[in-house]
């Protein structure tokens, strides 16, 4: 029988878990440091058993060692059971290790991260999770014939560097699309492509941001947006929301200088209240009054069941003071991560020279596909297709929900979004009922906790844009009914 070809010898460089680089300065004894170098490596999962470690001579030359000092260090890990020599075949690490006592760092996002709470994991949607548009009503064999044709016909310019700012036929189309759609009048080069919400606050805080600026956020807002805020040097004021959205004067009481305000006018998030005119009107003077910025997050206002899609507040804005943050996550997919945000034009160069010194822009592929998806037509009508489609499927989830769980719970339908509320009595506890829902395998999310100082209510929130039928509703609602006992 043919003996198998031995194991090729491992490369430190290439690896990037492994790390053998020596440091001069420390008093640790060199073949000390070797030892404790590879040791790591294998605890770490990075060596495994049987793999082939360099040569004396090849590390010592790597790392410039004298020989002697290596072979030192290879003669303690073999006693210690490290290493086994194997004569010609070379040195392996030993097929006998005990258990590793470091465990690998966790691929996933951590589970106590409101991320995860929210299920942005890179796992299987689930059913009722929050803030996803139908993942199988995309056109997908349309998108794939349009990445497949780009990246077959990509030129070789395309290998290198993006522009920071966003592909330009790209920031063109957005434009176009928001003086269409959205009555937000911009130049091209107003409009900056982001990788998320949490990019473009990250943009935007960068130009135009120092820290300590006071910050109102809209209490209850968007859950995702506090933890990084709060990171981010500036200083959170809650500001209570009713059903008219931000209460402006409550927000002037509390901080009458703010430098920001971040608010959701067409769908509050979570709420799913629209801003009124009369508050969109005084947000606007304080804004101008104040010499502050309203970052208008415009997230999923494309999606309005009754009347037409109502223009965004950046269309009032006469003094620019409004900053519009957009999201492909809900009108194509967010696993596509682009986002864009429109500067106001007095600051215009103050973001480009920002976003040039914050990241080196977004892949180039899916710029480019995402605008020939614009440009070929295939974005408004999808957008038509599912206006009607969520229509249907949020009244089949209230009706069904709302039958079968009688008076536990109230659904008011909003106007628009994709997500709704089911109200509790004052007396239930939303969070310990979510954690059952999720034990059933249901990843809707409690409202309490999107409050910050406001008195929270008790609700759970759920995405309707994946229940695709009623049979579909019916075997979720009967799930939850079991969840109330
Ligand atoms: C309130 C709000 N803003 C913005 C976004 C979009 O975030 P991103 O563009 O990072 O996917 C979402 C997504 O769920 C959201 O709920």
């Amino acid at each position: 029988m043919k003996k198998p070809p031995p194991k090729p010898e491992l490369d430190p460089k290439s690896d990037p878990g492994i790390d053998l680089t020596i440091d001069r300065t420390l008093e640790l004894p060199m073949y000390l440091q070797i030892c404790q170098r590879f040791k790591t490596a294998i605890e770490q999962g990075h060596l495994h058993a049987g793999d082939r470690v360099p040569a004396v001579r090849a590390l010592a030359t790597e790392l410039n060692l004298a020989r002697g000092t290596v072979e030192m260090a290879y003669r303690i890990l073999t006693d210690e059971g490290y290493l086994q020599v194997r004569g010609a075949a070379g040195t392996v690490v030993s097929p006998h290790l005990p258990q590793p006592a470091v465990h690998k760092p966790q691929a996933t996002v951590p589970s106590h991260s409101i991320s995860a709470a929210l299920d942005h994991d890179g796992r299987a949607p689930k059913p009722l999770q929050l803030g996803l548009p139908a993942l199988d009503a995309f056109p997908r064999k349309v998108w794939n014939r349009i990445v497949g044709h780009r990246l077959r016909s990509s030129e070789p310019m395309r290998l290198g560097y993006p522009h920071p700012a966003g592909y330009d036929q790209l920031r063109e189309r957005i434009a176009t699309y928001l003086g269409v759609s959205r009555g937000v009048v911009c130049l091209p080069e107003q409009v900056f492509v982001t990788t998320g919400l949490r990019n473009t606050l990250e943009l935007t805080l960068s130009s135009l941001s120092i820290v300590g600026n006071e910050f109102w956020f809209e209490d209850p807002g968007y859950i995702l947006a506090r933890p990084f805020l709060q990171n981010a040097a500036v200083k959170l004021v809650p500001v209570p929301v009713d059903e008219h959205g931000l209460i402006v004067e409550e927000g002037k009481r509390l901080s009458p200088y703010a430098k920001f305000a971040l608010v959701t006018p067409s769908h509050q998030s979570p709420l799913g209240v629209t801003l009124s005119l009369e508050r969109r009107m005084a947000l606007l003077d304080w804004a101008s009054n104040a010499g502050s910025w309203i970052i208008e997050d415009d997230y999923d206002s494309e999606f309005r069941y009754q009347g037409r899609p109502l223009p965004a507040l950046k269309s009032l804005d006469r003094n620019d003071r409004v900053i519009y943050a957009g999201t492909f996550s809900k009108v194509m997919f967010p696993g596509l991560r682009l986002a864009y945000v429109v500067a106001p034009l007095s600051a215009v160069a103050r973001f480009q020279a920002v976003s040039s010194n914050l990241n080196a822009g977004s892949p180039y592929l899916f710029q480019a596909s995402v605008a020939d998806f614009m440009a070929e037509g295939h974005f408004s009508r999808h957008l038509k297709k599912m206006r009607m489609l969520y229509a249907e499927r949020r009244a089949i989830t209230q009706r069904v929900f709302q039958q079968e769980l009688g008076d536990r719970i109230r659904i008011n339908l909003q106007p628009g979004g994709m997500h709704m509320l089911a109200q509790l009595a004052d007396d239930e506890n939303d969070v310990l009922l979510d954690e059952r829902a999720r034990a059933v395998g249901l990843a809707m999310h409690p409202l309490s906790r999107w409050y910050i100082d406001a008195k929270p209510r008790q609700g759970l929130l759920m995405g309707f844009a994946n229940v695709t039928d009623e049979r579909e509703a019916m075997r979720l609602a009967k799930k939850l009914k079991e969840v109330f006992g």
